[in-house]
């Protein structure tokens, strides 16, 4: 059910726990750790400006919020700006290798309760998440519904009093979406990876950016004439592909959707099926959110020094035990790098295990890209705590109990709005004749 690696053992009561106090690795990296959290805070001005009118409303005082996110420190400055407007705050790191212990141990001093550490093995993982659980959240946000999966699966008494969700990525709406369809979810869960304001910018800005940021702080090796292969051409792809051609890379593009293979073409890739591209490749980046998508033919086919990266949310799109099979030997040559050699002698470079390398290797997209992404979070979740309030003395509410909503159109031009703002630009207003025209068809 959850993705992360954890086996499917013990069952977990339905009933009330104790609530536990924080759980991270060392509580003394806090100051270390504040000041990761201080630099993040200065240049994320459209989520305080959220933060203030959401404290100033007062909807979220008292209100228990459950987070799965990348434990860094712009998830830090989200986590606090809910904690300040006077929300009970619980948090996990939805992903073993992107938890920073320093920012986890300044998170827990502040006042929300953390259980997070890097590095987890799936069963901490799986007990970070039913610690998030046990504080009875009554609105959760996701990051590639580990939680979501969790809470509905095993604790459905739960599931049913929660008022509602958001998810923060497009793996974690694929998952959501398909137990909507099955009938399975018991709340709305609001789709800020959808929104105009997040994908845009995110998944293609973010991902552009911060999986190179990872792949060249791991490697140290050089992009310019070298050739690199993207597998998918969604909202990452492109943002991984364009930043690999402004490094000086030719790109070559694996797809399975026609269009989106077209789009590639006209914006100069190559695209070619995975298997002939590989041979060809210095750098191979997943960006799928699917699973299998480099197997065991395709490591075959790969050359010496390849460098197997992966930006799609879970660890599945690299076949790494089938990687394991190919080698004869295994060894990590520097710290996000492990060498595999394969019997003939070639030597391939898998990146943080196969998991996320932007956040396995670096740390995740730009703070800029992530003031917008949790600005909408923030405004999200206080939409998803009303709820109750809303739908008071009336059945289902105006969101359907049990689907994936859109984010309202009004909180994707705010946080537009906002930013342009932050960024010194301004746009012009459309005159009444101009308004007129555009809804007239005489
Ligand atoms: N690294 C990050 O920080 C980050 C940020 C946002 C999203 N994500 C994750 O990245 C993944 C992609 O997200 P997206 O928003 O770009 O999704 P998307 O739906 O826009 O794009 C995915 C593309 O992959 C293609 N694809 C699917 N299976 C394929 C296969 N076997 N071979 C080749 N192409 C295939 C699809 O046709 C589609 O064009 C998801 O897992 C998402 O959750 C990661």
């Amino acid at each position: 059910m959850a993705r992360n690696g954890f086996p499917g053992e013990g069952g977990v009561a339905d009933g009330p726990e104790a609530v536990a106090a924080s759980t991270v690795r060392d509580a003394g990296l806090a100051p270390a750790g504040r000041l990761k959290v201080e630099w993040a805070e200065a240049h994320m001005p459209v989520l305080a400006r959220v933060a203030g009118g959401i404290a100033q409303r007062g909807r979220m005082r008292g209100v228990t919020v459950g987070i799965c996110l990348h434990l860094e420190a712009k998830t830090a400055c989200l986590a606090l700006a809910l904690h300040r407007a006077g929300a009970r705050v619980a948090i996990t790191g939805s992903n073993p290798l992107s938890t920073q212990d320093d920012v986890a141990a300044a998170l827990a001093a502040a006042g929300p309760r953390v259980y997070a550490w890097h590095g987890c093995s799936p069963q901490e993982y799986r007990s970070f998440l039913n610690a998030v659980l046990d504080s009875r959240p009554d609105v959760i946000l996701d990051d590639g519904a580990d939680l979501l999966a969790l809470l509905h699966a095993e604790r459905p008494a739960q599931a049913a009093r929660v008022r509602g969700a958001t998810e923060e990525t497009t793996t974690g709406l694929h998952r959501l979406r398909a137990m909507a369809a099955e009938g399975v979810l018991r709340f709305p869960v609001i789709a800020v990876n959808d929104a105009r304001m997040k994908y845009l910018f995110d998944n293609r800005y973010g991902t552009g950016q911060s999986a190179w940021e990872g792949i060249l702080r791991a490697t140290n090796r050089l992009v310019a004439g070298a050739t690199v292969l993207v597998c998918g051409y969604g909202w990452c792809g492109k943002g991984v592909a364009r930043r690999a051609q402004g490094l000086g890379a030719r790109v070559l593009v694996a797809e399975v959707d026609p269009v989106a293979a077209n789009e590639a073409v006209l914006d100069g890739c190559r695209v070619r099926p995975a298997l002939e591209a590989v041979g060809e490749a210095d750098f191979i980046v997943t960006c799928t959110g699917n699973r299998g998508v480099l197997r065991r033919e395709h490591l075959e086919r790969c050359r010496d020094g390849v460098v197997l990266a992966n930006a799609g949310h879970f660890n599945v799109e690299i076949d790494v035990e089938g990687l394991r099979a190919l080698a004869e030997s295994e060894r990590t040559v520097r710290p996000a790098v492990t060498e595999f050699r394969l019997r003939d002698g070639r030597r391939l470079h898998l990146l943080a295990e196969g998991r996320l390398v932007n956040l396995a290797a670096a740390d995740g997209h730009p703070i800029e890209i992530m003031d917008i992404s949790f600005a909408i979070q923030a405004l999200c979740l206080e939409r998803a705590a009303g709820r109750v309030a809303e739908t008071a003395g009336g059945g289902g509410g105006p969101e359907p109990a049990g689907r994936v909503v859109p984010v309202p159109e009004e909180v994707d031009l705010e946080v537009a709005r906002l930013r342009l703002e932050a960024a010194g630009a301004a746009i012009d207003a459309l005159t009444p004749e101009q308004g007129t025209y555009m809804r007239s068809w005489r």
